[in-house]
């Protein structure tokens, strides 16, 4: 095949450990990480989604019934399971990599990357579902923001850093697997 005219062919990565995507509710993380774990031919794992599953309830619900701290206490052992199965694609809850634990753990057995986006496409994406609790405790772009703030210095410690952009999904995953490739060549684990 004339590989000139397909030059993201053979754009893939062998992976030997979990890659951990982190970032802000609307980063893209559950969209991209399914595409990127197609693409480098590995499981991809959900956390919100493991979550909503060992307790038989959406997370909205878990919330509202236990409260947050409950919900927190279940993602970091939710976490701290999916680290331990192999080479993955594990997309996480925005509030995951905040935890000291989950975050030395990842830090330990997998290698991170903070899906960055600015406010604009946090907002425009958290606003096709109504899903998320944190959002509905007052204006969401003002939530939005303050989270961005608060949260982008413990984001900006994961491995890489790859912009989420509103082109198309595939672009960032491309722009994933060459951060990872760099990453390794330069002497990181991936
Ligand atoms: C949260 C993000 C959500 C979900 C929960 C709390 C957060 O996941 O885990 O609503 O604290 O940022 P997404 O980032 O996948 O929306």
């Amino acid at each position: 095949m004339n590989t000139r005219r397909f030059p993201f062919q053979r754009l893939s990565i062998k992976l030997t450990r979990p890659v951990v995507l982190v970032g802000l509710m609307g980063a893209g993380k559950s969209t991209t990480g399914r595409r990127l774990a197609s693409r480098v031919k590995v499981p991809f794992e959900d956390a919100d989604d493991a979550i909503e599953e060992a307790a038989g309830m959406t997370i909205a619900d878990i919330f509202e019934i236990y409260g947050e701290a409950e919900f927190r206490d279940g993602e970091r052992k939710v976490m701290s399971r999916l680290l331990g199965q192999g080479p993955c694609i594990l997309a996480t809850g925005g509030g995951a990599f905040m935890n000291d634990e989950t975050r030395a753990l990842v830090k330990e057995t997998a290698t991170s990357v903070w899906l960055k986006a600015d406010l604009a496409t946090h907002v425009r994406r958290t606003s096709l579902r109504d899903n998320r609790p944190i959002l509905k405790r007052g204006n969401p772009e003002e939530i939005l923001k303050k989270l961005i703030d608060e949260r982008s210095p413990i984001y900006a410690q994961a491995d890489i850093t790859v912009e989420s952009t509103d082109g198309p999904h595939q672009d960032t995953v491309f722009q994933i697997i060459r951060a990872l490739q760099k990453f390794r060549s330069k002497g990181g684990t991936v």
